[in-house]
Order: structure tokens, then C-alpha cells, then sequence
């Protein structure tokens, strides 16, 4: 499936990051709580090597808090420092990614040079702009890490490079794509919007019936997703000839997701990736 990474991205990508991340002390990885798993990059920790990682799950206004609690208890049950943020308040951020910084690379030598990397989308230069105080010009989405690196001082110790390292999405997996989609994560993917729409709606469906019927006033227990849609799109007008356009409906229940109308929302869960993992390998 193409979401506008292709191998050479990917290539470039790595190469760029791998030099980098020489030049550095540690890293701070930012993921979105909503979806931890995929919107992770897994060749990180390869890549990053024996730098210390502080792993952010920023977003968390936007996530359902009983399950960030699960992602944070998750990732620490298997050694890794995180904090839970939102990148947009401003609630003492600085001070505590300081401390986490000097906890984790204690033995390096003063001062700490880190780097934020991370997919597209997920808040690196929101955060970046934060810790800095100022509105710092926004990389593209495209691989390019290393041009003209100003330092953002977090701390007499603790220096901060301000553009940050892109990661690629884990697009190859399906279900981590569609999250990636829903989320907002990947726009202008090669999956139709109104594929997005229905995949949503089936998760909204299955987790929370309550928040769909109150929304948009519908009866979803036990519809198919494509019926779902088809009445939110009768429901709020969107009529093409010959019935339902369900490219605007689908529109609709995006925007009303990646709004927060339908309240915070988190897409996967530590039991689902487990899941996915324990999976077998299929067979023809
Ligand atoms: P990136 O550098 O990793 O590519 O991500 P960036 O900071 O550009 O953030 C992507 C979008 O996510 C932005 O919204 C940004 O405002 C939003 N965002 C970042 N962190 C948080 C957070 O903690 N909570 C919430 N609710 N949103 C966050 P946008 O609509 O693309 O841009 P804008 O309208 O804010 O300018």
C-alpha cells in the first residue's frame, strides 16, 4: 500500500537519522497516546542503539485516560522511561523532561545533547515550539534532520536541538495504517476516505455504541458500518444524485473523531497488540 513513503524515503530517512543520532546524548521519542503502538517507528530502538530514550506518549487530551494509564504501565513493564504529555499545554513540561533526561543519561557528560524524533504529526514541533518558548519554523514531513541546528538550552545541562528527526510510519501493517488514518497521523494515503470512515465507525461501533448514538442520534446496534454511514450522511444532508454521498459523510465522522466530538479516544490497547504479536504466522 503506498501512503507517500516509499523505500527511498525510507532509506533516506535512516541514513539521516543514524548520522544524527551520533551527534547526540539521548532521545526523546514522541508517539501518540491515542494509538502508542502504531504510531511508533519499530527500527527506533535499533537505531537509536545504547542512547538512552525517553518515550513521550504526547496527546493525551485527545486519548481516553483509563487507557494511557495501561500504555504508560505497559511500556514501563518492559524498562522504558515515558512521560504522558500534551505538547499543547503548558503545565510544566520543561521541567519534567529535564529530569527524566538527566535520569536516564546520567553517566553522559555535561551538557546532554538530545534530539525529539518521531513520525509526522505526532506533536514534534508543537513540543519542540513549547520547550523553546517561541514558534520555531516547522520541518516538512520529508527526511532532513541535520541542516542548520540551533540549540534550545532545557536546562544549564540539558540541550535540546531544535529540528527534529522524522521517523516513517509503520504503514506495511494494516490495522496500524488504518489507526495512522483515523488519527489524522497519515493524510493523503492511497486507503479511501470513506474506507477510513467505515473502519472508524466499526471500532466506534464496537467500544463505544453509546457515544454514536448520542452524536448523531442513530440506532447502531447490530448495523453494518456502511449502513451507519449511510444515515449520518441522510441525517446531516449529504446528498449526491442518486442518493448518499458518503465521501462527505465520511468527511463528517473524520472531522468529528480527530475533534474530540466523540469524545477522547484511544485506538488500541496493550491486550491488542499482544494479541497481534501472539498471532500465528498464517499459512496458505
Ligand atoms: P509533527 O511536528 O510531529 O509533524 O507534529 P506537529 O507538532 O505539527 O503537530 C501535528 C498536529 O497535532 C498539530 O495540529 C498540532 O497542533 C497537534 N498537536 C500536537 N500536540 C498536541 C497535543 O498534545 N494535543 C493536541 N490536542 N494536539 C496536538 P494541526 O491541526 O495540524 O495544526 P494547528 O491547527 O495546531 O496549527
Amino acid at each position: 500500500m503506498a501512503i507517500g513513503w516509499y523505500p527511498g524515503h525510507m532509506n533516506k530517512a535512516r541514513k539521516e537519522i543514524i548520522h544524527a543520532l551520533k551527534q547526540v546524548h539521548a532521545v526523546i521519542e514522541v508517539v501518540d497516546a491515542r494509538l502508542p503502538y502504531s504510531s511508533e517507528n519499530p527500527l527506533l530502538n535499533e537505531l537509536a542503539g545504547d542512547k538512552p530514550v525517553l518515550k513521550i506518549l504526547n496527546k493525551a487530551d485527545l486519548a481516553e485516560d483509563n487507557l494511557t494509564k495501561e500504555w504508560n504501565a505497559y511500556y514501563r513493564d518492559l524498562g522504558k522511561t515515558t512521560l504522558v504529555l500534551s505538547a499543547k499545554s503548558t503545565n510544566y513540561i520543561k521541567r519534567q523532561i529535564l529530569d527524566k533526561i538527566l535520569d536516564i543519561a546520567s553517566h553522559g557528560k555535561p551538557p546532554l545533547k538530545v534530539m525529539i524524533v518521531g513520525i509526522p504529526n505526532v506533536g514534534k514541533s508543537t513540543l519542540i515550539n513549547n520547550l523553546a518558548g517561541t514558534k520555531i519554523a516547522k520541518t516538512g514531513n520529508e527526511p532532513a534532520v541535520t541542516k542548520g541546528q540551533q540549540i534550545i538550552r532545557l536546562g544549564d545541562d540539558v540541550h535540546l536541538v531544535d529540528t527534529p528527526g522524522i521517523l516513517w510510519p509503520k504503514i506495511e501493517d494494516q490495522e496500524s495504517a488504518f489507526r495512522l488514518a483515523v488519527s489524522g497521523a497519515i493524510k493523503n494515503t492511497a486507503i479511501e476516505l470513506e474506507d477510513i470512515a467505515l473502519y472508524a465507525l466499526e471500532f466506534m461501533a464496537e467500544k463505544h455504541p453509546d457515544r454514536l448514538v448520542s452524536r448523531y442520534d442513530i440506532d447502531v446496534i447490530g448495523e453494518e458500518p456502511a449502513r451507519v454511514l449511510e444515515a449520518i450522511g441522510k441525517l446531516r444532508g449529504c446528498l449526491k444524485k442518486g442518493g448518499v454521498d458518503f465521501h462527505k459523510a465520511a468527511e463528517i465522522v473524520l472531522n468529528d473523531i480527530r475533534s474530540v466530538k466523540l469524545g477522547p479516544l484511544t485506538f488500541e490497547s496493550p491486550l491488542d497488540i499482544k494479541i497481534f504479536q501472539e498471532k500465528p504466522e498464517q499459512t496458505s
